[in-house]
């Protein structure tokens, strides 16, 4: 359990780690090669369970500060850890070089966060026009080698996973493959990067389209850097806009991957200043100028669904009426409900939408965290309201902030484990 005190008066410098939604297909993209490194990986925990998913496959794996170095050159499913692919999203992922190496593969469904039907038909169908059987029955997904390779255009339908899962299933593969409707967000660009890096020809076009013109791996070893994450450099914005006195300062911040974010801010009211150079942004205390402002999430380069809830508190701040409409998750409002018992002010008015009269002045009471972005938010909460705030279900936090408590101490804030 957290315990967050009042009140708070935040400075300093914080530096942002590496994305947890940019290293887990990288991660996965790794068991292509019987030897990878990646750097700037996050210690958090989707990342610890699907590391240890992997060593369950056999896989050797050494942590040297933020890198990690995967020997992979052992590899086998039989004792492959299906109990905990329930507990991540991304089993999912495993599927591309884990068919290129045994040419079938058996999973549970996967897991992951409560935020709305998460479907994964894209990947089903790709997995098939990549020519295997679909053999899964029940709660299981399950493919085996069936028929010979070709050209192949697919739909992603803007699904990030789905778009990454296709990546590395073409990228290996001496045919070109058309990925129409793609996802494009930083962490996707970073996947593709790698695989450039490789030497395999990528085009990003118009209209979100992608061709890949893949080729045989023959390397057996590979290195790539996992990109810092603009989700918690967006967090971290809107903790300093609440808390700072007079600013903290957001190193490696991804700026150019928050250009719609940090223009809602500004909307907002939000005062903060770019330096570009360094990838940094200074944030002002903005609890004076904080303005109501009506927010729409969507796709990359939109502004980003992960950001909705922290942004949503702050606008609690602002004196008059916002709106929020949530275009892609249609339970990533339910968090709304849990934060009523601090007082806010807020009606849901669907799945997807809610207004939010500001301001208020949150209470201090013990709350729980729903999901990876509900609860960071909950911690924001705790940083505005009035008393000790408890928040329970941390590990949700855990699985995607690196040492999240550690960096707002550090900043000076009155949190800690109890
Ligand atoms: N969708 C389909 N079919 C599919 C896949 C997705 O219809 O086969 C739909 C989903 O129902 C949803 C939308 O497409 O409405 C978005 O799904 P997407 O596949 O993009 O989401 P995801 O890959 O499951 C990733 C991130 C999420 C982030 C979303 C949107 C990872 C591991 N997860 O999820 O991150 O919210 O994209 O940007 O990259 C988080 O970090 O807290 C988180 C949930």
């Amino acid at each position: 359990m957290l315990k967050i005190s009042w009140p708070q008066s935040l400075s300093g410098t914080v530096q942002i780690s590496g994305s947890k939604n940019a290293a887990l297909p990288l991660i996965a993209c790794g068991l292509f090669f019987d030897h990878f490194t990646l750097h700037n990986v996050p210690k958090i925990g989707d990342v610890l369970t699907f590391i240890s998913i992997i060593e369950s496959l056999g896989a050797h794996i050494e942590w040297n500060g933020s890198t990690i170095i995967m020997d992979n050159s052992r590899l086998s499913i039989e004792h492959l850890d299906r109990d905990k692919i329930r507990k991540i999203r991304v089993g999912i992922f495993l599927f591309p070089a884990l068919l290129a190496r045994f040419g079938a593969l058996e999973i549970p469904y996967p897991g992951g966060c409560n935020i709305g039907k998460r479907p994964i038909d894209e990947h089903l169908r790709a997995f098939q026009a990549y020519g295997y059987e679909n053999m899964g029955e029940g709660e299981n997904i399950a493919f085996q080698w069936a028929d010979h390779g070709r050209d192949i255009t697919l739909r992603a339908n803007f699904a990030v996973t789905a778009t990454e899962n296709i990546l590395m299933m073409a990228a290996f593969r001496e045919w070109h493959t058309t990925i129409e409707l793609a996802a494009i967000e930083p962490h996707v660009i970073n996947l593709i990067e790698f695989l450039r890096s490789l030497g395999i020809r990528i085009d990003i076009n118009t209209n979100h389209k992608i061709d890949i013109y893949g080729s045989k791996n023959v390397q057996k070893s590979a290195e790539a850097t996992v990109i810092c994450d603009y989700i918690e450099s967006g967090t971290f914005v809107i903790l300093g806009a609440l808390t700072a006195e007079p600013s903290i300062r957001v190193v490696w911040a991804r700026i150019g991957d928050l250009t719609a974010f940090l223009g809602k801010c500004g909307d907002a009211g939000v005062r903060f200043d770019l330096d570009y150079e360094h990838d940094t942004i200074t944030v002002y205390n903005s609890c004076t100028s904080l303005r109501p402002t009506n927010l729409q999430t969507n796709i990359y380069p939109w502004f980003p669904t992960d950001l909705q809830s922290p942004f949503a508190l702050m606008l609690t701040q602002a004196e008059g009426i916002s709106r929020i409409h949530e275009v892609l998750f249609e339970w990533r409002l339910n968090w709304l409900i849990e934060v009523e018992k601090m007082k806010w002010h807020i009606a849901i008015m669907n799945p997807h939408e809610a207004m939010i009269f500001g301001k208020t002045h949150l209470k201090w009471t013990t709350v729980s965290s729903w999901d990876l972005r509900a609860g960071v938010t909950m911690i924001l909460a705790g940083m505005i309201a009035r008393g000790d705030t408890l928040i329970t279900n941390v590990e949700y936090i855990e699985r995607g902030y690196e040492d999240i408590v550690g960096k707002i101490a550090k900043l000076g804030g009155k949190i800690e484990n109890v």
